[in-house]
C-alpha cells in the first residue's frame, strides 16, 4: 500500500516545552486511522504540527512523498490535509452557509461542494441563514466537518468529534465517516472514547506523554493492552 501520510521523529514545542517526542505515524491512501490516549497526550498538537500550526523540521512529515514539516498552514490545506479541530472553532458571526464557504477557498477541485455537504448533513441545509452558533453542538460539529471538507482534502484530521456530544449525535455523526472515506480519502480521527475509536478506524495509534505508547490493528488488540498503553509507564 502507498502511504500518503508519513510522520518520522516527529517533535513538537510549546516555547521552551516539549509535547511531542519523535513520533513515527503511518497512513495509507482510504485508511482511517485512530489516535487515541489520555487527555496531554499530545493528540492535539500532533494534529496541529501535520496542519501546519505548529513549527516542525522540514524531513519530519512526508505527505504523498513530500517533505511538508514547516509549510504554511494555508498550503497545506492546498495540498489536500484538513483539520476539523477541537471545540469546533466556527464563525460566530456568520451564517452556516458561510462558515461552509470559507472551507472551500482552496478550490481545489472534488465532489465536496455546499451541494454535496447538504446532501449528506440535510440540517444544514435547513438552517442554512442561520448564525452558526445558533445551532445545536451536533450541529455545529457537522458544520465544522462540512467546512473541512469543502476543501476537498485527500487526508481528514478530526480531533475529538465527539466531545461534550451526547451518544445518539455521535452516532449519527460518525455514520457519515464510510461515505465520506468511500472514494480513497485517508482519516485521521482522534477519541477520546476507545470503543468508538477502534469501531470506526483499521490501525490505531495510542499516544502517552508525547511518545506512541501502542500501535497496532484496531480490531485485534486486547483492551488490557489498550488500558496498559493509556495509563502505564512507556516502556
Ligand atoms: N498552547 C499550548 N501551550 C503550552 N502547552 C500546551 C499548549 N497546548 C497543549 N499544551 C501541552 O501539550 C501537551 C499535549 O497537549 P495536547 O496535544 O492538547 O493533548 P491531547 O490532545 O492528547 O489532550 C500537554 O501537556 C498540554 O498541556
Ligand atoms: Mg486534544
Amino acid at each position: 500500500m502507498e502511504a500518503i501520510l508519513e510522520t518520522r521523529g516527529l517533535t513538537a514545542f510549546y516555547g521552551d516545552f516539549q509535547a511531542l517526542f519523535g513520533i513515527d505515524v503511518m497512513v495509507e491512501r482510504g485508511e482511517v486511522i485512530a489516535l487515541i490516549g489520555s487527555n496531554g497526550a499530545g493528540k492535539s498538537t500532533f494534529l496541529k504540527a501535520l496542519a501546519g500550526l505548529l513549527p516542525a523540521s522540514e524531513q519530519q512529515i512526508a505527505y504523498r512523498g513530500e517533505a511538508i514539516g514547516g509549510m504554511p498552514a494555508a498550503r497545506i490545506v492546498g495540498m489536500g490535509i484538513a483539520l476539523v479541530p477541537e471545540g469546533r472553532r466556527l464563525f460566530a458571526s456568520l451564517s452556516v452557509e458561510e462558515n461552509l464557504l470559507l472551507g472551500a477557498y482552496s478550490s481545489r477541485p472534488g465532489r465536496w461542494t455546499l451541494d454535496t455537504v447538504y446532501t449528506l448533513f440535510p440540517i444544514l441545509k435547513e438552517r442554512r441563514h442561520h448564525a452558526a452558533t445558533a445551532l445545536s453542538g451536533g450541529q455545529q460539529q457537522m458544520v465544522a466537518l462540512g467546512r473541512a471538507l469543502m476543501s476537498n482534502p485527500d487526508l481528514l484530521m478530526c480531533d475529538e468529534l465527539s466531545l461534550g456530544l451526547a451518544p445518539v449525535v455521535v452516532r449519527e455523526i460518525y455514520a457519515a465517516l464510510p461515505s465520506i472515506v468511500g472514494d480513497g480519502m485517508s482519516a485521521i480521527v482522534v477519541e477520546q472514547d476507545v470503543q468508538l475509536a477502534r469501531r470506526v478506524s483499521k490501525r490505531f495509534y495510542c499516544f502517552q506523554e508525547g511518545r506512541v505508547s501502542l500501535a497496532g490493528a484496531s480490531a485485534e488488540v486486547s483492551d488490557e493492552a489498550i488500558t496498559r498503553a493509556y495509563f502505564g509507564a512507556v516502556s
